[in-house]
This record gives structure tokens, sequence and C-alpha cells, in this order.
């Protein structure tokens, strides 16, 4: 599917944020833009933006940020086209139908139908569990100490033992067999359509937006396999899915439980802890990751305390660290999972353990010490040089000592012995004859004063930018000095190039902008958060003026810093020294 930019941009201009994002948030008008409590992740205090003037809404809190159709998109779980046609509705626009393919047509029209089949099949499961029919699933359910309100919110049911009547009851509503093929629920074979799931209790898996997106089935007692699970569809991808978010994202814990079964979500939920969550039936992925952080800042892994659990849990927590998440572990012995041990020792107890939860390298050092037998000296050297060489994951040297320290107290290890170990290992490449203090310490030191610097350098280019989107008259003070190359980050280069170009045909408009990167989740965000960026504290005029000043300068240093690096012969080399001397002796003024 292809829309003509002069569409898009129609159908955007056509929405006014405010009016749009006041159908799903209260906003309060506070100064020249909106505030309220951002719907994407939990929070108490209003950080979500909406700002008329930009045509754009961002949030200080969790970074969500985009225009009228990334809201729609983000909000409602719409396809780029689906977006776009909700909103063309909204304002009375008509799409050009042949700008569709007719391929992608018929793709989005295949998802919303299979999103009708799956909530027309949960129902009837639902419905199958309240009959006599049901009734072992009902008793089962009951059996495992669900109340009522609980099947209802989690819309639970039964598969009848018939083997096919959820196929039969689909077709009386209209619905083609080659569709409830492709919804998963039937499978089609010589003889005749067969329902995927029967004599099982049903658990609908919903996405954030509460859309029945699969299900799981469970055997009644034992049997094989003991859960069975919707395939992939057009709706459903497992590696992107969270049982329980639905529900967790509202919770206003500042943590996330993450668990490993439908169950442990159920019984943790019903237990009061809101904010319980489940990957099903796969290992946690990057996309459930960076899922999470979305809502939360920290997670207490509620793994099965088997052999299973344990090696999924550290397979989880370096996942977890890479999108940005603080993981601690939660000990759920002697019980198998979260709803064993709610069973048996209830609520409170529960929450005894997430408060005692360890955190999640002391737990990593805590089943490396397993494989070894530390009364033996040699195996015990052998698990203290382990964990030095560990200790060196974090980069930053007050980290680093923090977490050395801890484990030194809690192995009953002289600190110093560990710290000097820890350095020593750190320093084995590429050691020159330095004093031997210097030699221990350089290498994370140089590693952390780059990224200080290239962290300062993005924040420079990001704040310039949303100046020149904020006050569009201070680009006649930059246009001599900045070229969109000067912005060096590929992604802020692609803006400035934009923002440029907008500035030179006299209007800059960052909602459209935003249009240029809408097919890419990641990017959007990004762009989005470069037009908001903020000064930490608010500066009088003439702080201003000054950081002004400042921040071109650095954008520019950094951007010749780099070319010099680069330059391909020495007649650029010498180009690019001469610029740099003249960029000394510039003068940058905000009036
Ligand atoms: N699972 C699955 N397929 C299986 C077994 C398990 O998809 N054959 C998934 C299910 O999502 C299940 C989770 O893995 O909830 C955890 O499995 P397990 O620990 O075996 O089950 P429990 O959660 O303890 O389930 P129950 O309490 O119902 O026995
Ligand atoms: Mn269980």
């Amino acid at each position: 599917m292809y829309y003509p930019e002069e569409i898009v941009e129609e159908v955007r201009t056509r929405n006014d944020i405010v009016d749009v994002i006041s159908g799903y948030v209260k906003l309060q008008k506070k100064g020249s833009n909106y505030f309220g409590l951002c719907p994407f992740h939990n929070e108490k205090s209003p950080s979500f933006s909406v700002s008329p003037q930009k045509q754009m809404y961002y949030c200080f809190g969790c970074g969500a940020g985009g225009n009228a159709i990334t809201f729609v998109m983000e909000y409602e779980s719409f396809t780029f086209p689906e977006a776009l046609k909700f909103l063309a509705d909204r304002a009375g626009v008509r799409l050009p139908e042949a700008e569709y393919s007719r391929e992608e047509r018929e793709k989005a029209d295949r998802r919303l139908e299979i999103l009708k089949i799956n909530k027309v099949a949960a129902n009837y499961f639902y419905y199958q569990l309240h009959q006599p029919q049901g009734r072992y699933g009902y008793e089962y359910f009951k059996k495992r100490g669900l109340t009522e309100e609980t099947v209802r919110r989690f819309g639970l049911g039964y598969a009848n033992k018939t083997s096919n009547d959820l196929y039969q009851y689909l077709k009386s509503k209209g619905y083609g067999d080659a569709i409830l093929k492709d919804s998963g629920l039937v499978t089609m074979e010589e003889r005749g359509a067969y329902d995927k799931f029967w004599n099982r209790v049903m658990f609908p898996i919903m996405d954030v937006n509460s859309k029945v997106v699969g299900f799981g089935g469970r055997v009644m007692g034992e049997g094989e396999p003991k859960y069975l699970n919707s395939p992939e569809t057009l709706v459903f991808d497992k590696s992107r899915n969270l049982y329980g978010l639905n529900y967790a994202r509202t919770s206003r814990e500042k943590y996330m439980l993450l668990c490993e079964g439908y169950m442990d979500v159920i019984a943790l939920q019903q237990a009061g802890f809101v904010n319980a969550v489940a990957s099903l039936g796969t290992a946690l992925t990057a996309q459930h990751a960076v899922l999470l952080k979305r809502y939360t800042e920290q997670v207490i892994l509620t793994y099965d305390s088997d052999g299973a659990g344990v090696k999924a849990a550290l397979r989880a927590i370096p996942i977890l660290k890479e999108a940005g998440i603080s993981t601690k572990v939660l000990n759920m012995k002697p019980y198998k999972d979260p709803d064993e041990f709610i069973k048996n020792l209830g609520a409170k107890a529960f929450s005894q353990r997430i408060e005692e939860a360890q955190n999640s390298f002391l737990y990593e050092i805590e089943v490396l010490k397993r494989e070894y037998q530390l009364e033996d000296p040699e195996q015990k050297t052998r698990f203290y040089h382990k964990v030095a060489q560990k200790l060196l994951e974090f980069e930053e040297e007050l980290e680093r000592d923090n977490y050395i320290q801890a484990v030194a107290r809690e192995y009953m290890v002289p600190y110093e012995h560990l710290r000097r170990l820890v350095n020593r290992l750190g320093s084995m490449p590429g050691a020159v004859s330095k004093s031997a203090q210097d030699r221990q310490r350089e290498p994370v030191r140089e590693a952390e004063r780059k990224k200080e610097k290239d962290d300062g350098n993005r924040r420079a280019q990001r704040l310039l930018l949303t100046w020149l989107i904020e006050r569009p008259e201070l680009f006649a003070r930059i246009e001599g000095i900045l070229t969109p190359e000067d912005f060096v980050e590929p992604l802020y280069h692609q803006t400035a190039e934009l923002v440029f170009a907008g500035h030179r045909q006299g209007k800059v408009n960052p909602a459209e902008i935003l249009n240029y990167f809408i097919n890419d989740e990641e990017q959007y965000r990004e762009v989005a958060a470069l037009f908001h960026a903020r000064l930490e504290e608010s500066l009088n005029n003439e702080e201003q003026k000054k950081a002004f000043s400042d921040i071109v300068y650095r954008v520019k240093k950094n951007s010749l810093e780099q070319a010099s690096q680069k330059a391909a012969d020495i007649g650029e080399l010498q180009r690019i020294i001469r610029e740099q001397a003249a960029l000394k002796k510039l003068s940058i003024t905000w009036e």
C-alpha cells in the first residue's frame, strides 16, 4: 500500500492532535501545551504533553512520542493504513481506494476479520464453560482456586469434547473456511475441518488493548501436551505478546512481576498482584523486553524454582538489562511457581518475598557458585576469578565498585583483594608501561569518558533540533554556520535535512517530518524525542542565550572533529583545520 505524501498530510492536518488525544486522555492546558496521564505507561502525575503548535505528543516519563497518526497506531494497535483510514473517516477525508494495493487491503481486512473471529470464539468458549457440558472445565478452575470474578476478568472458557463444534458455530456466523484456517482455530484435513482445541479449558490471550489475539488451552488433569497454543497468525506473534499486560499496564506499582505461565499470572492477579505478566510458551525475547520497558523500569522475575526456571532467569536477565530494565529475582522456594506459592502461603508471604527479591547480578553469582566446590582452594580461586571477570561487565566505575563491595560482603572476601583482582583482569589487554595504578583503570575509564562525551554530543544535537522547531527565528542565526551534515548521527542528520528544508521554505512542520519515519516505530519515537529535548532546569534569558551559543559551538566542533578523523587527503584536512580555527573566533548570537 502506498499513499502519496499529500494525502497523509491532509489526513494529519485535518485531525487536530489535541482533539484526537482528548478522545482518549483527559488533558489540561498548561501554558502553551496540554498535559495528561500518559496512556502508554503507569504514572501518577502527568508527564504526557501534547503540543498544538508542533501537533505532536511526547511523554517525558516514558519517551513515547509522535503525531496524531502514530498516536492512534499505538493506542489502538493499528497498522499505519488502519490508522490513516480511522483518521480519514474521523475527519471526513476520502482516501483514494486505488492507492491501497489490493494485496495490502486484503491483508488488513483479514487481520480485522481474524480479530473478530477470535472474539466470537472467546465468547463461545466462555459460554460453554457455563453450560452443563462445560461443568468439568468450570470445576477444574474452581478446584484451582479461581473465583467467578477471575474467570470473567480473564475470559476463561471451555472447548467442547466434540471435534468440530466451534467450526460449525463459526460457519453458522458466516465465516468461510479460508479465514477460519488462517485464524488458527481450525485445521483443515482431508476428511474435513477440525477444531484445534477440544476438551480443554481455554485461556484467551489478549494484547495490551485487550483484543484477543490467540488462545492457550490446557488439558484438565494429566495429558500431553499440557498446554496447546494458537499458532502464529496475522494477529498473533508470541515474541511480542505478554499475557496479562493489558491489566498489568494499569497497575500503579513501579515494577512488574514476570512469570512463566498463564496460571501464575491469573493466581497473582487474583491475589492482588495486578502487575504480573508472562511470556507464553517461549523464552523472553528482546521484543518482550522492549514492550515491558514502555511500562516499567524494573522487573521482578518470578520464574519457576526448578532447573528450567533458573536457566530461563539467567537467559532473561541480560535481555532485560539490554532494554534498560533493572531486574531482581524472587525466591519461590519451597514452591515451584507463584500459583503454588500463593495457594500455600498466601499473598502476604508473597509480598514479603518481593521485598526480599535478590539483585539479579548477585543472583547470577549465586547460581555460578553452585558449580564450584568452595572447600577446595583451587576451585575457590577459580570461582573468584570468574566473579571478578563478571564484575567487569559494569563499565561505570562507581557502579562496579558498589558491586565489588556487595560481593565482598556476601562472600566474605576482603574488599581490597577483590577490587585488585578485578582491576588486574580489567587491565589485561593492551597494557603499556604506565604506573601500575593507571594501568589498572585506564581501559574502563577511557570507555566511560568516550561514552559521556558521545552522550553530550548527541544531547546537544537534540536540543538544537528542538530549538529549531520551537523558535523558528533561530534558524537565521545558525544558517551560515551549521549544515544538516553537522548533525553527525545518521538519524539526526536525516531529520536535520528535513528541518532545514522546512525552514528554507519558510515553514517547519515537525508532525509532518515524523511521517517520513512512520514505518519504523523505533525511528519515529526517536525523532519525536529529538523535537522534545529539554534543558534540565528552566533557564533565564541570559542563560538561554549562553546555552544556545554553547550548543551550536559544540555541535559544530564535534562535526569537525569527526570529519578530521575521516579526512581523505591533506587538502581536506587543511580545510577542516581552517574551519576549526574560524569556529574559535565565531560569535553565535540568539538575537
Ligand atoms: N507451556 C506451553 N506448552 C506446554 C507447556 C507449557 O505453552 N506444553 C507454557 C504455558 O504458557 C504455561 C507455561 O509454559 O503456562 C509454564 O508451563 P508449566 O510450568 O509446565 O505449567 P504451569 O504454568 O505450572 O501450569 P499449571 O499450573 O497449569 O500446571
Ligand atoms: Mn503451575
